[in-house]
């Protein structure tokens, strides 16, 4: 199927745009948000966590099927002991508060990244939330905790030859992405990445083959619908090829 074909013009505030049917964000720039206000960095991802929050209600209003966002990084253990803590806090409690939202709200909320390096009531609460909002049909929210593509794809080869696939005849495109975090989503239409930082930061490297890129200096706290608009607005005008002509 030609990949357009997901796409979906609508009329948002009386303008026809193409709205993607997968966004994902590399959402960054919590700390300076703080920092501009001379607050601690935490501060800065309370307010980036509510914003992810407002954000879902935002994409899912405008018509995006799936939304997926990095909230931590395989990398970002590296951060002060106190910085990490207050980051696992916030998630623990956005777990335990998804449980209530997503049977009101129809979500369906995945965690992607490797899971077993987080603490086992932070794997508890994301296990009752995959379980209790897995057959909801609104909008399928992805968070990418402790999350990296190169160890997601490590991960997945482990997985594929334990389950017996060693035949290197067998190996296929459609059997790696099986094992993926990600198996079963389709991959991102566009990208956004806030903060001005223009890199990728080991974020869905496979999936991410064909998507369109957006930057924006917003800072992710500062993140809103019209902010969202403009994005969508610069996807509509892209001419994705996907190597056709
Ligand atoms: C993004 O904000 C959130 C995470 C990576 C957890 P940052 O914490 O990276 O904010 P900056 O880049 O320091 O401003
Ligand atoms: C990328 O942000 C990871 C997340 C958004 C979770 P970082 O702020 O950690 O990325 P770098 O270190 O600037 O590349
Ligand atoms: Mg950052």
């Amino acid at each position: 199927m030609n990949k357009w074909e997901y796409n979906m013009e609508r009329i948002i505030d009386g303008e026809t745009l193409n709205v993607p049917e997968h966004v994902a964000i590399i959402l960054d720039g919590n700390g300076r948000w703080a920092k501009k206000r001379f607050m601690p960095r935490n501060y800065g991802h309370m307010q980036g966590a509510k914003t992810v929050e407002k954000m879902c209600e935002v994409v899912r209003d405008l018509g995006i099927k799936y939304f997926t966002v990095y909230a931590f990084s395989t990398e970002n253990w590296k951060r002060p002991q106190s910085e990490v803590d207050a980051l696992m806090k916030l998630l623990r409690k956005y777990m335990i508060d998804s449980l209530e939202r997503t049977a009101k709200n129809n979500m369906r909320v995945r965690v992607i990244g490797d899971k077993t390096g987080l603490s086992e009531d932070i794997q508890k609460s994301i296990a009752d939330v995959e379980t209790a909002s897995a057959g909801n049909t609104g909008l399928n929210f992805t968070i990418a905790i402790n999350y990296g593509s190169r160890d997601e794809m490590i991960r997945a080869m482990k997985k594929m030859l334990a389950d017996g696939h060693t035949n290197p005849d067998e190996m296929s495109e459609a059997l790696f992405e099986h094992y993926l975090d990600t198996a079963g989503m389709p991959d991102p239409d566009l990208v956004i990445r806030t903060s001005g930082e223009q890199r990728v930061s080991n974020f869905l490297l496979w999936q991410m083959a064909y998507s369109e890129f957006y930057f924006t200096p917003v800072l992710w706290p500062d993140y809103n619908k019209e902010t969202m608009i403009e994005a969508i607005r610069a996807y509509s005008k892209r001419d994705r090829r996907f190597g056709g002509v």
